[in-house]
C-alpha cells in the first residue's frame, strides 16, 4: 500500500470508529505511514531509520558533500524527472520546467508559488521582478546576508507555469509536490521561508491566509504528507510580487526577515559571526 492509501484507510476507520462510539469527533495524534510498495524508490524515499519519529531529521545530521542522501536521490535526478514529468495538465502548456536553484547544503530553502513567464522561459526560478525583489529582501544590504549563490536554495510548490499566473490547482500542487519533498530531504535546510499564500498553506496544511500565518515560527513537518521525516522550523511571509503591488507589506516583511535572522543566529554559528559584524 501506498501511504496515501494507507492515510485513507485510517481516515476512514477513524470516521467509523467516531460513528460507532455516537458520532463524537475525537482528536487524534497525527499517523506517520509510509509506502510498502516497490517501485522507484527515490518517489518515496524517506531519509532515516523507519517507524513514527524515528527517521524526523533536523538539519544536522551529517550527509555526503554532494548532498546525496542514503538511498541514492539527487538534486540532479529530481531535476531530470521534473524535466519529463507529465503527472499534470501544466506540462502541455509550459516552456521549461523549473526544478529550483541554490547551494545543496542551505541554511533557508525559499519556497515560492510556482514559475511565472520569466521563470518558465529561463527555466529558473525567481528571475523576473518578483525574483529581484526576493534577492534584495533575502540580502537586505547585509543584514540579512542571504542569497542563492552562498547559502539559500529556491525552489516552488509545483515546477511548470500555470497558465496566466493563476493559483496552482489541488491536482497539480498534489502531483508536484512530491518533488519537493525529495529536494527538502536532500537539502536539509536549517530553515524553510514559505513565500505567499501557496507555499504557506500547503506546507502548512492551513486554510487560514498568509495573512494570519506569516511573522510566526512554525514546524514544518510533512503534515499533509503523513510522513512524519521532517521537522524544519519555518516561516511564511509576503509573497514578494505581493510587495510589487502593495508597499505596505515591506515593513511586516522586514520584521519576518529580522525574526529569521534571529534564528539562524541561534541555529548557525558561523551565520551569527558574519551577523555579529552586521548589525540591525
Ligand atoms: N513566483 C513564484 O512563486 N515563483 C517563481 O519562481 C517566480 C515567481
Amino acid at each position: 500500500m501506498t501511504k496515501e492509501e494507507k492515510a485513507g484507510a485510517a481516515a476512514f476507520l477513524d470516521l467509523a470508529g467516531d460513528y460507532l462510539s455516537g458520532g463524537f469527533r475525537r482528536e487524534r495524534g497525527k499517523y506517520a505511514f509510509k509506502d510498502d510498495r516497490e517501485g522507484d524508490p527515490r518517489e518515496y524515499a524517506v531519509s532515516r531509520g523507519s517507524g513514527p519519529g524515528n527517521n524526523r531529521f533536523t538539519g544536522d545530521e551529517e550527509t555526503a558533500p554532494d548532498g546525496r542522501v542514503e538511498n541514492g536521490d539527487s538534486l540532479e535526478a529530481v531535476a531530470a524527472e521534473v524535466s519529463r514529468c507529465k503527472r499534470c495538465g501544466l506540462c502541455t502548456t509550459r516552456t521549461n520546467t523549473v526544478p529550483g536553484e541554490g547551494v545543496s547544503r542551505p541554511l533557508v530553502m525559499v519556497i515560492g508559488e510556482g514559475p511565472g513567464a520569466d521563470e518558465d522561459s529561463s527555466g529558473r526560478p525567481f528571475v523576473g521582478r518578483a525574483g529581484q525583489l526576493l534577492d534584495r529582501m533575502l540580502d537586505s544590504r547585509g543584514k540579512i546576508g542571504l542569497s542563492r549563490g552562498n547559502n539559500c536554495h529556491i525552489a516552488n510548490i509545483v515546477k511548470c507555469r500555470p497558465p496566466g499566473n493563476r493559483n496552482p490547482q489541488p491536482d497539480e500542487t498534489a502531483a508536484c509536490v512530491p518533488f519537493l519533498v525529495r529536494q527538502i530531504k536532500l537539502l536539509r535546510p536549517k530553515i524553510i521561508l514559505a513565500a505567499g499564500n501557496t507555499a504557506a498553506k500547503t506546507l502548512l496544511d492551513s486554510s487560514q491566509g498568509i495573512t494570519r500565518l506569516r511573522g510566526t515560527w512554525t514546524r514544518f513537518q510533512g503534515t499533509f504528507l503523513m510522513d512524519g521525516s521532517f521537522d524544519i522550523p519555518l516561516i511564511p511571509t509576503f509573497h514578494p510580487s505581493a510587495l510589487l503591488r502593495d508597499e505596505s507589506l515591506k515593513a511586516p516583511v522586514w520584521e519576518d526577515l529580522k525574526l529569521l535572522r534571529e534564528k539562524l543566529c541561534e541555529l548557525d554559528g558561523d551565520y551569527a559571526a558574519r551577523m555579529a559584524e552586521t548589525p540591525l
